[in-house]
Order: structure tokens, then C-alpha cells, then sequence
């Protein structure tokens, strides 16, 4: 197998020379160079070396090593260049925390004069020759044509493999492509598996992209699977996971395997309850938090983080480690921590304090042990990764939204399950993600090593493990497509046609053409070796492909027969079996149970759920036709031939949907208590005589069950059960109208009478032309891709324009007013939050009713549908947000048109909050009323929101009187002054609502 770093040497090869250097790149004694590296009390690396050598021969450059390598350096690097040239470097992140934290590492090399920070929540400095900012903020100067861009000369796109990410990636496209071409791009990414592929476009678009892929972990990680007490090692090789994929390991440890076997064997063979005196093995119950914490704390394995993949998971995990007593932590340290918590919790109200959970968050805190996730209030989460990184907290359980961008490495991983609910099933962990989790541990210059944990799960095979252990497959794959906002600004900028050209050129266009290029010869070849089968099927009677295709149409027609006739089959039975009623002496056909048989209870009922040419039932399990052996009815009105119980197309399984519940319990002829099936009915059951039972009878009396019996003989043998009452054949139950009068009659015939039939090559020929059908189908097939894949950036662009110019936001390639406020909107529902405001929706509301409207556009719950009704503020809002739900309907339907899908729902759940909050309510009252709440989710929201405000608020002014119905709206150019005021309420809502643990943002200096 070729590892992504192999590919990558290949790769250099190709773009280099045999030598696989660049010559570009500068001898290691470069000045600028040395004097960088003794800024460090380190050695660099190589990889390091050879990024920042690439990097001052003025080629940009495209790094991917494991987490915790230490590519931050680069990117330092580029802010060194800069200000060595009088140049400026945008220092860009994905996540406002690691921004703050980037910029106060670099005001503390350079000062605060040099280094500026743009957040949504913070600008300080923004004209810097250094500016830390987040990804967006510079997508945005890019569009609004910044003076700030001047002077431009390095952009670090740190954790650039967000570019994956499908909500936000986009922007990072955007960036790359937009950058004006004298700006190199330094490109940080955690290891992809197509790095090359990466790179490669990298150097279309940008010209002069060195790429740099290092896999070796700077920390060997050492793999181990923790059952009941004992840490077993995932490996018997004595190398742990140090350089690339499974190199180092291969055999998956015996004694894993024992357990693994050992575990089945139990599960199989143990009886259900122990034996009276007799000790009898155990299966591993699943581990007890504190006491994995406890075993790892004695192997001297702590600060670990543990990965639970659910935020109560993770909150539970710290209660049951408190109410076990687990303290991690000597008095001093406790002291220690406290003083930190209670410094940084200094800006928090106190009246909050208490409904955020303080006292018991600093109760764990002070025993060394907390969790991190994303409902937790920002500043505690702050809190906890500088108590983590100090090895004060030692313990600390999260989700995996650790694993992303925050620089917090442990000593140890742990993984609880190796699958995660991900809203809408178990989903394994995949081998990217596995890497990714366990990236966090080893901590360079600290650990020597580092350990990955998998706690033991009934059923856990450790091959799997060692499979996810040792594969790195993470590829990167664009989630770029284009959007309102970037097709009014990209046309505003560039004109429509050069935009689209543009977009041509991005990551997400580039990966499709890769495709393209694959999968065009592989349709080549499939012609070529037509061509080939065609002539050897060539048959001098007559057309041999004709008559090929009318065997095929046959076969296909007999299949979708004999598959209707099974599932008639079934419905038969089933429909039978429901029709049954308690005593009721039935013959069971076939099986382990056949014989004659007495119904005790009924089973079986027909569900209501209709199916399309379905059975008729009356819900109650019985039709008109109480023998059962009535066809289901036809559900096609004014279709004469009979159905086949609504699978006549064959399709799914109607006996299954149709009929629920438990089949009926019989007293069997051998005394026997059972509950029949469908399946043990190959045709229908056929109800034979009928008997009463006694209302005392109990199906666990032997006594009763002896009485039954006899009473089910005797009845029988007084009645005739000769040839009138034999067993029905499957046979008589198929529905054979078709072969009698349909097309496959007719389908033989033409077959029989063709020239080709008689001749005596036919077989041979039709072995061919099967093989040609077959190819063309498939080649048809990868045509249709190839078709769906070119230029599908561009014409999805193309789509995007005509709903802006059905709306009147562009007009050809002119913005129009409507549309330059559009481009300010970056919203995901950037053209509703438009369209709301071109017609007033928002219009004379208070800054609280503005707060609640506009929180439908900003916010999405977590859970896709909540039941419960949303609770709504009196006055103007319930209108507003109806028609804000409305105008959504109708672009929804415009986009339908369009073959479009890009705008959700609007999402009124946050609306509540958001109007209580804006008007001064406690944090308290606000999160007991919307209990759904957590304070991190409330705080995020709001921030959202006051971002999505801040956008209203910034928007050119409006223009008048919008039309009601978009379907009829023609271009709006006008540009008569906007109703007075919005942005006034806007700036005002922002005002009422950053406040508390809102205004509280991350300590920036
Ligand atoms: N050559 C080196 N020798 C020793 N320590 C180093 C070296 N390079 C970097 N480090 C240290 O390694 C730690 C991790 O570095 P850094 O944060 O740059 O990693 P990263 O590659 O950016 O990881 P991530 O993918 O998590 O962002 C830092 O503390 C850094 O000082
Ligand atoms: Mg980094």
C-alpha cells in the first residue's frame, strides 16, 4: 500500500526532477532563516526546515503533518518574512478561541503596536502589519476590497483542512481563489491522505506552491485496549505508532484476541443465570469512569482526555468521578486551581454564577477533573484548557469537538465507543476521525510517549481497532458551492462571466475534473470492447441485437413475475394468518410445526397504512372475505387485471409492511405451545374446523394443553378432511394472468418468430450480446457522470444567477442596490434575510421584536424537529415571523424551480430568548424558560445573532414598497432611501443583548 507520504515523494519527483528538491529553494544558510531559528530554543525540524527554506525562496507553501508537529512555526515564519520586507501577513484561524490565542503569543514576540486581532468579537488594531483574524473576516475584506489589503504580502491559513467542512469550508475556496496573486499562501493542515492532490491545485491557483507532508508524530503513540482492570497493548510489535501508515505493526496482540473469543464463547455457551456454588466467567461489564481514570492515574498515564461523544455523556462522566470521590489533585494544587477559575469567572455576574453551575464546575475543577463541550459557557471551557495545559486538571472528558483546532494535548486518549450517534444513527468512528482523537496525545518536549486508550465493548473486534490504528485515511474533499453572497459579490467583482471562470478554478471543480479525467476512459475502453462484442455477436440470419433485446425484455418481465408471486405468496399468508380467530383449527403446511394446529390467539393485524395498489383490510385484521382465501383487492381503480397484493412491481415487501404484530399462538397436535410465522406458511393458512376453548383454558397447564388436543381430534375426526379439504398449492395462489394474456405471452412469441432464433449459433452470439448490454448499460451509467460532474460548479453558479435575477438582485452583470445588500449578508440564509429586508419585515419592530425575528435566520436547534410549539412574544412578532416563514416558502419554491436547495427553514426556537434577553432579563429566568438551552449553546446563539445584526445593521439602506410575490418581481434598481431607523434598532438590539456572560468574551492581551 502506498502511503500518502509516498505519494507525496512521487509527486515532488514528478514536480521537481529526479532529485526531488525543489531549486527553487534556498540553501539552509539563508539569513533570514538563521536569525528566525534563534528565536526558538529548539531545533527545527526538517519538514520545518524545509517549509520555511521553500517559503523564503518566495514560493508559498502547503504543509500537512500530524497534530502537535509543531507547523505553527511556519506560520511564524511568514510573519517574520513580512516584517523583515516591510509587507504585511493576516494571520488567519478557523475559531475566534485559537485566533485570541495566536495573537497573544504574537504580541508577546513582537508588541501591540505590530500585532492587531479581527474577531466577530474583537478589533483591535486592525490597520497592524500583522493581523490575526478569523477566515471569514478576511473572505470579507477580499469582497468589501479593503484598503487593508494593501501591502498584503503572506496569508497563513492555519488548519486549512476546514476547507472540508460544510458549512463553513467554502470560505477558505474563497480565499485561496480571491487572494490577489503577489500574496503567498502558507497552508497548515493536519495530515490529509491527498496532500498531493491538495497541493497540486494549491500551485494551479496560486502559482508556486511548494508542498510539504510529514507523517511522522512527534510523539510515538503507543495503542492499548483497556478490559475490566488490565491495559492490554493493541500490538505485539514493539514499535509503537511512530512514522506512516502501519508501519511498525501488524500483529494484533493474541491475548486481545483471547479475550475477544472469550467473550463470544460466554455470550454463546454460559448458562442465563449462574449455577447454584459454581463460579462462572464474566464478561467485561463496561468500565466505570472513575475506575478507568483510577487505573490510568496509577500507570502514571494522566492528564488524560476522554472522548464521550455526547455533552451529557461527558457531564455524567465528571458527576460519577465527584460522587465516587476520585480526587486527582493535592490541596496546593486545588488551591491553585481555584485561584485561576476564580480570577477568570471574575468577569462572569455573580447572580449568574449559580444557574451556570459554578459551585460543582469548581468542585471538579479542584479535584483536577472537568469536561469540555460545546454547551458549557465559552469562558469555562477557556478555563478548563489553561488548567489542562498547566497539568492541573488531569482528568478531562469531552466531545469531539476538542479534537478540533484547540491546541490541548494529553498525556493519554481515551475512546469510550467507536461509534458516535450522529443525530441520526450509530455511526462507526472512521479511521481519519480515530487519528484525528488520538492525535491530542503525546505532548511534544513533555511525554516521551503517548497512549491511545479503547475502553473494551462487548462484541469489540480488536482487528477493527488495529484496522482504525493503523490506517491514516483522512482526504481532504471540497465542500465548496456557490452561494447567493458570493455570486452577487464574485459578479460585482469580476463580472458574470470571469466570475464563473473563477469558480472553474476552485478546489471543489478541480477534484470533479480529476474524476472526470478517470472516469472519460474508463468510458473509452467500455466503447472499444463494444465495438469488439458487436462483431463477434454478429449473426447473418438477422439483427442479433434486436432479437438480444427481446430476450432480455423477456427475462426482465418473468423476474419481476416470479418476484411478484413470492410476495403475493406472502401476503397470502400473511393475510390469512390475521384472519385466524381463537379456535380455529388450522393445517400448518410445512416446517418444523407441521400439522394441524389450534389457534389460541389470534396474531397478525393488517396495518392501516395503505400501499399503493396495496390489500384492502378494515384495520381490524379482517376482511369481508372471512375464509381467507380472497385475493387482496385492487387498488388501482379502473385497472381490471387483478393485483398482486400490491407488489405486483415487485418492489419492498408489502407482507411486512402491511401486516403487523406477532404471528398467532397455537396448541399444536403435539401438545405444543407456539407462536406461528409467515413463514411457515408457503400458502395460506387453511382454517379446517373450529372448536371452542374453555375460558379457563392456560396454555401452561399440561392438563389443559392434553384436553385441547384431544378435544382438536376428536373434532376432527368426526368431520370429512378428505380431498375437498386438502391443502391448498402455492401454485393455485400466483397470480398467472400475465403469462396467459400479458406481454410475456406476447414477448415469446416475437422471440420464436425472429430469424435469429433458429440459428444454430444463437447461444454463442447471445452469450455476446449479453456482454455488450451489459457494458452499454454500465458505460451509459459513467457517461451520465461525466456529464454531472463537468463545469458543475459553473452551472450550478448559472442557477444561483437566474434566481438573483428573477429577484431583481442582479440585472446581467450589474448589482443592483437589492443585490449589494446581499453581498453584505453572510448569513446561510443570506437571500431570505434579503428578501426580508427589501420588504420590510423587519421595519418598525423594537430592538427586543427585531432581536426575536431576526434569531429564526441565525439560529438552527440542535434537534432537527422540536414537537413543542415555539413560545412566541406578543405585539408584532408572530406576524413578522410568519411572513418571514412565508417569503421562505416562496423562495424554497423558486429555488425548487431552479433545481436549487440551498435555504433551511427559518427556526423560531431562539426567538423567546432572544426577545427576553434584548429586553433584560436575567440569565437565569431566560435558560429556565427555554429549558432546551444550555448556557454555551445560549451563548453562542446570541453571539450569532449579534453578528447577523450587526451585518443588518451595516447593509446600505433599503429600498421601499418590495413586490409581494417573488415569482413576479422584476429587477429593482430604484434606490429611494431606506424606512429610517433599522439599523438603529439594530445596533440597539446588539447594545441590550451583549451584556453578562454575552459581553464576557476570551481575555485577549
Ligand atoms: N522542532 C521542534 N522541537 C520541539 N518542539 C517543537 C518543535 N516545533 C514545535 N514544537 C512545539 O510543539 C508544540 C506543538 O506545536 P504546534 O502547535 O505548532 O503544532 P501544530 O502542528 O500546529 O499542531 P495542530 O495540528 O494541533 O495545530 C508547541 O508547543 C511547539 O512549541
Ligand atoms: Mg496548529
Amino acid at each position: 500500500m502506498t502511503t500518502p507520504a509516498d505519494r507525496y515523494a512521487a509527486f515532488r519527483e514528478r514536480q521537481y526532477g529526479s532529485g526531488g528538491t525543489n531549486p527553487k529553494a534556498p540553501r539552509e544558510a539563508d539569513q533570514e532563516l538563521a536569525s528566525f531559528r534563534a528565536l526558538y530554543d529548539f531545533d527545527f525540524d526538517d519538514f520545518q526546515v524545509a517549509a520555511c527554506g521553500a517559503l523564503g525562496a518566495g514560493s508559498g507553501v502547503l504543509v500537512a503533518a500530524p497534530t502537535g508537529s509543531g507547523k505553527t512555526v511556519i506560520g511564524e515564519y511568514a510573519v517574520h518574512l513580512a516584517l523583515a520586507q516591510g509587507r504585511k501577513c493576516f494571520y488567519t484561524t478557523p475559531i475566534k478561541a485559537l485566533s485570541n490565542q495566536k495573537y497573544a503569543d504574537l504580541v508577546r514576540r513582537y508588541d501591540s503596536r505590530t500585532v492587531g486581532l479581527l474577531t466577530g468579537d474583537n478589533s483591535i488594531n486592525g490597520d497592524a502589519p500583522v493581523v490575526v483574524m478569523t477566515t471569514e473576516v478576511l473572505r470579507n475584506m477580499l469582497y468589501t476590497g479593503s484598503a487593508a489589503l494593501s501591502g498584503l504580502g503572506y496569508v497563513v491559513l492555519d488548519e486549512v483542512h476546514y476547507l472540508a467542512d460544510r458549512s463553513r469550508g467554502a470560505v477558505w475556496e474563497e480565499v485561496i481563489i480571491h487572494l490577489p496573486e503577489s500574496v503567498r499562501v502558507v497552508a497548515l493542515s493536519a495530515t490529509v491522505s491527498n496532500a498531493e492532490e491538495f497541493g497540486e491545485w494549491l500551485d494551479q491557483v496560486r502559482g508556486g506552491m511548494a508542498v510539504i507532508v510529514d507523517e511522522q508524530r512527534p510523539v510515538p503513540l503507543w495503542q492499548h485496549v483497556l478490559a475490566g482492570n488490565r491495559l492490554y497493548d493493541l500490538f505485539t510489535d514493539t514499535v509503537p505508532t511512530a512514522g506512516s501508515a502501519g508501519e511498525g505493526h501488524t500483529r494484533v496482540n493474541p491475548e486481545l484476541l483471547r479475550v475477544a473469543q472469550r467473550d463470544t464463547w460466554i455470550e454463546r455457551k454460559a448458562p442465563p443465570r449462574p449455577g447454584r456454588g459454581g463460579r462462572r466467567p464474566r464478561r467485561f461489564a463496561p468500565a466505570y469512569r472513575p475506575d478507568v481514570i483510577s487505573r490510568l492515574d496509577a500507570s502514571g498515564l494522566l492528564p488524560a482526555i476522554t472522548f464521550i461523544f455526547s455533552r451529557a455523556g461527558c457531564d455524567a462522566a465528571v458527576e460519577q468521578c465527584l460522587v465516587a470521590g476520585l480526587r486527582l489533585t493535592t490541596p496546593e494544587e486545588a488551591e491553585a486551581i481555584q485561584q485561576v477559575a476564580e480570577r477568570r469567572a471574575a468577569d462572569i455576574p455573580p447572580e449568574d454564577l449559580t444557574v451556570l453551575g459554578y459551585g460543582e464546575w469548581l468542585e471538579g475543577l479542584r479535584r483536577g477533573i472537568a469536561a469540555h463541550h460545546a454547551g458549557m459557557l465559552p469562558a469555562f471551557k477557556e478555563v478548563v484548557e489553561e488548567l489542562f495545559a498547566a497539568g492541573l486538571v488531569r482528568a478531562v472528558f469531552a466531545t469531539e469537538t476538542l479534537a478540533l483546532g484547540i491546541n490541548m494535548p494529553a498525556r493519554t486518549v481515551v475512546i469510550e465507543k467507536l461509534d458516535k450517534w450522529n443525530g441520526e444513527t450509530h455511526a462507526n468512528l472512521t479511521a481519519g476521525e480515530y487519528t484525528q482523537l488520538t492525535g491530542r496525545a503525546g505532548r511534544r518536549g513533555i511525554d516521551v510517549e503517548g497512549h491511545a486508550v479503547v475502553l473494551w465493548q462487548p462484541d469489540m473486534d480488536p482487528g477493527a481497532v488495529a484496522g482504525l490504528a493503523s490506517t491514516r485515511t483522512y482526504p481532504l474533499n471540497s465542500s465548496f458551492r456557490p452561494s447567493y453572497n458570493m455570486a452577487v459579490n464574485l459578479t460585482g467583482w469580476a463580472g458574470r462571466a470571469r466570475a464563473s471562470t473563477l469558480l472553474e478554478s476552485s478546489f471543489a471543480q478541480f477534484q470533479a475534473d480529476r474524476g472526470v479525467v478517470g472516469l472519460t476512459r474508463q468510458v473509452r475502453k467500455n466503447r472499444q470492447a463494444m465495438a469488439e462484442l458487436a462483431t463477434a455477436m454478429t449473426c447473418d440470419k438477422g439483427d442479433f441485437a434486436e432479437y438480444a433485446e427481446l430476450r432480455r425484455s423477456l427475462s426482465e418481465r418473468e423476474g419481476d413475475l416470479s418476484r411478484a408471486r413470492a410476495s403475493s405468496r406472502r401476503v397470502e399468508a400473511a393475510r390469512s394468518l390475521s384472519q385466524l380467530r381463537p379456535g380455529d383449527i388450522i393445517r400448518v403446511p410445512g416446517g418444523r410445526r407441521a400439522g394441524l394446529a389450534v389457534v389460541l390467539q389470534p396474531g397478525l393485524h393488517a396495518a392501516r397504512k395503505a400501499l399503493p395498489g396495496g390489500a384492502r383490510g378494515d384495520g381490524n385484521g379482517r376482511s369481508a372475505d372471512r375464509t381467507g382465501h380472497g385475493r387482496p383487492g385492487d387498488g388501482r381503480p379502473g385497472d381490471g387485471r387483478p393485483s398482486h397484493g400490491g407488489a405486483a412491481s415487485g418492489r419492498g415487501d408489502p407482507a411486512l409492511t402491511e401486516f403487523a404484530g406477532p404471528g398467532p399462538l397455537v396448541l399444536t397436535e403435539g401438545r405444543q405451545v407456539k407462536r406461528l410465522a409467515v413463514a411457515d406458511f408457503p400458502v395460506p393458512a387453511e382454517v379446517v374446523g373450529k372448536i371452542r376453548i374453555p375460558g379457563s383454558f392456560s396454555p401452561r397447564s399440561p392438563q389443559h394443553r392434553r384436553d385441547l388436543a384431544a378435544t382438536m381430534r376428536n373434532r376432527l375426526a368426526s368431520a370429512d378432511l378428505g380431498g375437498a379439504r386438502r391443502p391448498v398449492r402455492a401454485a393455485d395462489w400466483t397470480p398467472d394472468a400475465d403469462v396467459k394474456t400479458g406481454d410475456i405471452a406476447d414477448l415469446r412469441r416475437r422471440l420464436r418468430r425472429h430469424p435469429c432464433h433458429d440459428c444454430p449459433d444463437r447461444e454463442n452470439h447471445a452469450r455476446y450480446a449479453e456482454r455488450y448490454m451489459r457494458l452499454a448499460r454500465e458505460t451509459e451509467a459513467v457517461e451520465r457522470r461525466v456529464a454531472g460532474r463537468s463545469h458543475v460548479i459553473a452551472r450550478t453558479f448559472d442557477r444561483v444567477c437566474r434566481v438573483l435575477e428573477r429577484l431583481g438582485y442582479l440585472a446581467g452583470d450589474v448589482v443592483t442596490p437589492d443585490g449589494q445588500r446581499l453581498g453584505r449578508l453572510y448569513t446561510e440564509l443570506d437571500l431570505l434575510a434579503a428578501e426580508c429586508l427589501r420588504r420590510g419585515l423587519w421595519d418598525g419592530l423594537s430592538p427586543a421584536e427585531l432581536a426575536a425575528c431576526v434569531s429564526a435566520l441565525s439560529f438552527e436547534s440542535r434537534q432537527a424537529d422540536d414537537a413543542q410549539p415555539p413560545r412566541l412574544p406578543k405585539g408584532r412578532v408572530p406576524e413578522a415571523l410568519t411572513a418571514t416563514v412565508r417569503t421562505w416558502g416562496e423562495l424554497d419554491q423558486l429555488e425548487k424551480d431552479n433545481d436549487l436547495s440551498f435555504l433551511r427553514e427559518p427556526d423560531l426556537g431562539f426567538a423567546w430568548a432572544a426577545y427576553r434577553w434584548a429586553r433584560g432579563a436575567r440569565l437565569e429566568t431566560v435558560l429556565d424558560e427555554s429549558p432546551d438551552l444550555t448556557p454555551g449553546d445560549f451563548v453562542r446563539s446570541v453571539k450569532q445573532l449579534i453578528d447577523l445584526l450587526d451585518q443588518i445593521a451595516s447593509v446600505p439602506p433599503t429600498t421601499p414598497a418590495p413586490p409581494a410575490d417573488v415569482t413576479a418581481s422584476a429587477p429593482g434598481t430604484s434606490a429611494a432611501p431606506a424606512p429610517p431607523g433599522l439599523a438603529a434598532t439594530a445596533r440597539a438590539a446588539i447594545d441590550a443583548m451583549r451584556r453578562g456572560v454575552v459581553a464576557y468574551s476570551a481575555v485577549t492581551d
